[in-house]
């Protein structure tokens, strides 16, 4: 009999509490399973188990996880076959609290770098969550061991141990044609790629699936392109996005937001059959909107905003409650200071004052009197100065036509190239309004955050911690994340959270090292020792973490209430 089963008769009818007992290694047929965390009652956050399959068992072939690339889309194939035999699973457990439960952190549309499956050279390891079963709270043993030595067999034997070969390489490939498509589009100056027949609208507002019978995408004559990409005879072909100012118009409900949507999460991967799985985004594009009432901590927003009432210094800017103007020029600039390469922009969600003025207003509101320099009045600088592109959604201002390098109309979800045509319109009814193109973009900040920035602080307890997609608890404060558009996983989530716990432990915020050097040094210690070294404690179930973007690790340390920020400009 396995060591396990005899350590749960034993404990069976104890106290909860006697389940510590059972933290540890034990040996099962194909598999061994290390219960590294056990809840404190049923009602606790579960347990967490892992559990370790040498590659005698199941063969992951060197190809499909040397390259640290296909690694992560291997990984992913098995965490999503784990999750599918979880939601198949019929042998259910009984008790009270979370009894029973079985849990893989499962990927959603996308294909990020996560925690919960890892492959080594000689194994696989996977991180589940479960539910140490229980009658009100003793221990319930008998339910115990059908979840260990029935329900979880099953599961693996439904998954782990058969998955196709057939799936995996074909996971690879895409993780392949990924890379091709981003190397074709480094190399041609493209920011986004749209190809022909992907689906961009979602089932819902909260659904992240495709639509049925949605209208694919076809790319407009003047901007298709071919990639070659590995493993298909037949080239993709689609549209191109270049460089500089591209500006999306179109009436109404014609698809123009599905568009912006779909090339802002484009800068991860998407699963096949997901229809976006080719579209793909410049990694360094970053969706900023307006958000008024966020905190702002010390930020130069002067490239936009100058002279404000009662001489608030836009230098150094900072307030508890960011008006909508005030809250996008801080999105932008920040994005820009964490070294965004493209700002994509919807009119849906920006602060109309800071994207425009026309002719009349500027008459009436004399410039004396208007603290803001909208962003059409800068796209060229940023293009020019700092080679940094835009895409932008704007139905209902033909005063960017002067400033764009292409327009993209969207006609019954169908887009149309009508550069020419805006361009013309443009020279045959000039504006009436001034713009001061010639200008520098102004200084952009390059800011530290100092020690004591993090307050984790709560009573006598320390405390930083995802809740959900959007929001960290940190110390006395919530950290809100709802604005921030390309935070996809709440996995990203709880990462980001440990970052924050991690920064604080390491002592990482010093003296004279820019937030940018922070967030290098971030990225460097994800790729040089993965994930898991960021968790708090190494060598067990690091919880469930996903790669967030060095942007929305930005995003959340910009909304941290209790930060002290020093600008080095
Ligand atoms: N290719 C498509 N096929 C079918 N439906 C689509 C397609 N693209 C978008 N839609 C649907 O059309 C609706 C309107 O799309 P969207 O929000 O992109 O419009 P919009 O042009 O931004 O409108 P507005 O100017 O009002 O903001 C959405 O419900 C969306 O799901
Ligand atoms: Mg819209």
């Amino acid at each position: 009999m396995n060591r396990l089963q005899q350590s749960l008769r034993q404990i069976d009818g104890k106290s909860y509490k006697a389940y510590k007992t059972i933290q540890g290694r034990f040996s099962f047929h194909r598999y061994e399973v290390i219960v590294d965390y056990v809840q404190g009652d049923p009602f606790a956050s579960p347990s967490k188990i892992r559990i370790i399959i040498p590659d005698a068992y199941r063969k992951i072939k060197a190809e499909w996880k040397n390259d640290q690339n296909r690694k992560v889309y291997t990984e992913d194939v098995v965490a999503r076959s784990v999750a599918r035999a979880i939601s198949n699973n019929s042998i259910h457990g009984k008790g009270s609290g979370k009894s029973g439960l079985i849990a893989i952190d499962a990927p959603g549309q996308e294909i990020l770098e996560r925690t919960a499956v890892d492959l080594d050279p000689n194994h696989i390891t996977i991180c589940l969550s479960i539910g140490l079963p229980a009658n009100g709270r003793r221990i319930n043993g008998k339910e115990a061991e059908k979840l260990f030595f029935d329900a979880i067999p099953s599961i693996l034997s439904q998954s782990v141990f058969a998955i196709k070969d057939e799936t995996i390489d074909q996971a690879v490939k895409l993780a392949d044609q990924h890379q091709a498509i981003r190397h074709a589009m480094k190399e041609n100056g493209w920011v986004s790629f749209i190809a022909n027949g992907s689906v961009l609208p979602r089932q819902s507002g909260i659904s992240n699936r495709p639509l049925n019978n949605a209208i694919p995408f076809q790319s407009p004559e003047a901007n298709q392109v071919r990639i070659n990409i590995p493993h298909q005879e037949e080239p993709l072909t689609g549209m191109a996005i270049k460089k500089g100012v591209t500006l999306i118009v179109g009436g109404g409900y014609h698809g123009k937001s599905t568009l912006l949507n779909a090339i802002e999460r484009g800068v991860y991967h998407h699963i096949i059959g997901d229809g976006r799985e080719y579209v793909l985004t410049d990694p360094t594009a970053v969706k900023v909107r307006a958000e008024d009432g966020r905190q702002v901590t010390t930020v130069n927003i002067s490239s936009f905003i100058n002279d404000l009432p009662h001489k608030q210094d836009t230098n150094r800017f900072t307030t508890e409650n960011a008006s909508g103007s005030t809250s996008q020029a801080a999105n932008v600039v920040e994005a820009l200071e964490a070294g965004a390469g493209t700002l994509l922009i919807d009119e849906d969600t920006s602060a109309t004052n800071f994207m425009i003025r026309d002719g009349r207003m500027q008459e009436l509101v004399v410039k004396e009197k208007e603290p803001i320099t909208p962003f059409i009045d800068k796209i060229e600088q940023m293009k020019q100065q700092l080679d940094v592109s835009t895409i932008l959604v704007m139905g209902g201002s033909g005063d960017y036509f002067d400033v764009a390098d292409q327009v993209i109309m969207m006609d019954q979800y169908k887009p149309f190239n009508v550069t020419d045509k805006a361009k013309e319109i443009a020279e045959k009814n000039p504006t009436a309004r001034t713009s001061k193109a010639d200008q520098d973009f102004g200084k952009l900040p390059n800011r530290q955050f100092l020690p004591g920035s993090i307050q984790m602080q709560k009573g006598k307890k320390s405390k930083v911690q995802a809740k959900g997609l959007a929001t960290v608890i940190m110390g006395r404060t919530d950290i809100s994340l709802h604005y921030v558009e390309q935070l996809v996983d709440s996995s990203q989530t709880r990462m980001i959270a440990e970052m924050i716990r991690h920064i604080d432990q390491k002592g990482w915020l010093k003296k004279n090292q820019s937030l940018a050097e922070l967030l290098d040094q971030i990225e460097a210690q994800m790729n040089q020792q993965g994930l898991a070294s960021f968790a708090p404690f190494p060598n067990q179930h690091p919880g469930d973490l996903a790669r967030p973007r060095r942007f929305e690790i930005a995003a959340t340390l910009n909304r941290i209430r209790t930060a002290k920020v020093k600008d080095m400009s």
